[in-house]
């Protein structure tokens, strides 16, 4: 079990990405602080999962929260931020104003509260691991999507530029980029596709548990796909 003693917050811990994530994180030996809006204990029934049902719409908020969870656990050796969301299906000049704003706050300011409150500790414990999400469509856009795609890459730009200031801190901080996830809700918005194309969430989840391991404590600021099938 390599991430044996670890101690793993995970955000967006329920969603369709989430569960795999957290199952594989907790069969990988980490002790699990799951949180969402609405997480309880009763969604991972395992003696090293904890919830912690919070709303991160603030720094204030992830302040709160990374508080909670080191009072808790006594240190985060690594936070995996999986809250975000997507908008699109439609062309850049039929998007409502509104939607800029969704995604903004959704893909990047959840990512940039969550790893500002995280960092002084890490920091300070001279070790961490920071792991985020960004998606294919960030780094090569495609029709449809662009303000999620946007949203998306300055996500990936966040989490590099934070990665080139952690040089010799003994933190790092890296991204995975999902194609489409094979998960109920896509499969429900898309019942015509094939889902054999698209990304499964358990190659996701395993790539993170290696991020977060010991023998990746020399990766910094990689973007990596995983989405070979998807054309
Ligand atoms: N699905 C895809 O095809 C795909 C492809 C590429 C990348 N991604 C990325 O992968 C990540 C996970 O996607 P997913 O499909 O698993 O999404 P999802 O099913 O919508 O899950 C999102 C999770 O975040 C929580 N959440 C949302 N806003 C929150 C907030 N403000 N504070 C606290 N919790 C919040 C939700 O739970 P509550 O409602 O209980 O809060 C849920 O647990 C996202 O960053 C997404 O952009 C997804």
């Amino acid at each position: 079990m390599p991430l044996t003693g670890l101690s793993v917050l995970i955000t967006g811990a329920k969603g369709g990405l989430g569960g795999y994530v957290t199952e594989a994180f907790l069969a990988a030996g980490a002790r699990v602080t799951g949180v969402s809006r609405s997480i309880g204990a009763r969604d991972f029934p395992h003696e090293r999962f904890s919830a912690c049902p919070a709303e991160i719409t603030s720094l204030e908020a992830a302040e709160a929260l990374v508080d909670t969870v080191s009072a808790k656990a006594g240190r985060i050796d690594a936070l995996v931020h999986l809250i975000g969301g997507y908008a699109g299906g439609h062309p850049l000049e039929t998007s409502p104003p509104a939607e800029l704003d969704r995604m903004i706050e959704l893909n990047l300011g959840t990512a940039f509260w969550m790893v500002r409150a995280v960092l002084p500790r890490m920091r300070a414990q001279r070790g961490g691991r920071i792991l985020a999400i960004g998606s294919k469509a960030g780094d090569e856009p495609a029709p449809g999507s662009a303000l999620y795609a946007a949203s998306k890459a300055a996500l990936i730009s966040l989490i590099r530029s934070t990665a080139a200031e952690l040089a010799g801190s003994g933190v790092t901080a890296n991204l995975v980029l999902p194609g489409t996830l094979d998960t109920p809700a896509n499969r429900a918005a898309s019942p015509t596709a094939d889902p054999s194309k698209w990304t499964d969430p358990r190659q996701v989840a395993e790539l993170l548990v290696f991020l977060a391991g010991r023998g990746a404590a020399q990766i910094n600021g990689a973007r990596i796909p995983v989405c070979a099938d998807e054309t």
